[in-house]
């Protein structure tokens, strides 16, 4: 099937594509053999990771879901039960793998853009009669994805240890878009992390590498998790190529996250003047910017089509919902070109 061409992609960060430098870095990486501890560069990035995170370890994983996988599968046995955001990703976006590969079940949590509290926490805990399952960990998405990418406030975080200790839960931070929450919060990655027993960063969305996530915890976590990265067929071999984008992620790419949610901010604010769309810019904090196509001219899903054809992509979350994504390959000038679009295509409609 042909596709439109596109010139301007937020659809998602994961649209990166890494950088002449970013590639230069790649082709001098020293490399060796991943799967027997043999790659320098590999066990670079993971001490870096391990560092920024304040974890004893940290494994590197070819994909972000995997880091959710592993942790799950290391944290739950088969009929725990796991409590999330009704949004999750590892709810709605990992093919039901809770069940498959952890055998877990999840509780969900209608919270507030994709956050919860430890009260909320608490009511859903089980109470340990015999029938019911186990509930044995939490998960925080760090920032929200699909509530706009929000910021979990240090509060909450701390909070819901305070529970999960008293109440035998582990904590996990699927942590795709922390480094995000970090720019923007000016709140340090280990600061998050403290709280929770593993956690992981994505490199392969704002960060733009083209593969690539770390998971850290305890010494005993990623001693566990190596079997399961192994079990899944996630060991790999010269990985060195791929970690040091890593590297020179970590070197280059944080900072200028604040770019990016320079952008998303004035998109949201500029989506705010046309009419027929419905969103309140200031709950924009990171990248992530969710609006209603109110107008009954229109869906959000024809928007889109539209938007296609003369090189633009975004999102439909559903027939109303927008979702729009910045990042290190969208400029200013097309974020008002995309902008311009919207409206031009809502004054027609
Ligand atoms: C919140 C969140 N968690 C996990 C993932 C999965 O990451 P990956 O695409 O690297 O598998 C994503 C990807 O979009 C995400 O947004």
């Amino acid at each position: 099937m042909k596709k439109n061409r596109i010139d301007i992609d937020l659809f998602s960060d994961t649209k990166t594509r890494p950088s002449q430098e970013m590639r230069e870095h790649i082709f001098r990486a020293e490399v060796g053999d991943e799967q027997s501890d043999e790659d320098p560069t590999t066990i670079e990035l993971c001490d870096r990771v391990a560092g920024l995170l304040g974890k004893e370890r940290a494994l590197f994983l070819p994909s972000g879901t995997m880091c959710n996988q592993i942790a799950l599968a290391v944290h739950c046995g088969p009929g725990d039960e796991v409590i999330a955001d009704e949004t999750a990703h590892i709810i709605n976006f990992e093919v039901g793998g809770v069940a498959s590969t952890a055998g877990a079940m999840v509780r969900t949590i209608k919270g507030e853009n994709g956050i919860f509290t430890a009260a909320d926490v608490e009511g859903s805990l089980r109470h340990g009669f015999r029938h019911m399952p186990k509930s044995r960990l939490v998960v925080i998405e760090q920032t929200s994805n699909l509530g706009g990418g929000t910021i979990w406030p240090i509060r909450n975080i701390e909070e819901i240890e305070v529970l999960a200790r008293s109440s035998g839960l582990g904590i996990h931070m699927d942590g795709a878009r922390l480094m995000n929450a970090v720019v923007a919060s000016q709140i340090s990655a280990s600061d998050y992390a403290k709280y929770t027993d593993s956690v992981w960063i994505d490199l392969s969305k704002g960060l733009g590498c083209p593969i690539g996530g770390v998971l850290a915890g305890s010494h005993e976590f990623i001693e566990k998790s190596w079997l399961w990265k192994q079990r899944l067929g996630g060991s790999m071999r010269q990985s060195g190529m791929m970690a040091a984008a890593g590297i020179f992620a970590l070197d280059n790419n944080i900072e200028r996250l604040e770019d990016d949610h320079k952008n998303a901010r004035s998109f949201a604010k500029k989506l705010s003047e046309i009419k027929g769309i419905e969103i309140n810019p200031s709950l924009v904090e990171t990248n992530i910017v969710i609006c209603k196509v109110v107008s009954k001219k229109i869906s959000a899903k024809e928007l889109v089509t539209k938007l296609s054809k003369i090189g633009i992509r975004i999102g439909a979350l559903t027939e109303r919902e927008l979702r729009i994504v910045t990042h290190l390959d969208v400029n200013e000038k097309q974020i008002e070109k995309a902008v311009e679009a919207i409206s031009k295509i809502m004054l027609t409609a």
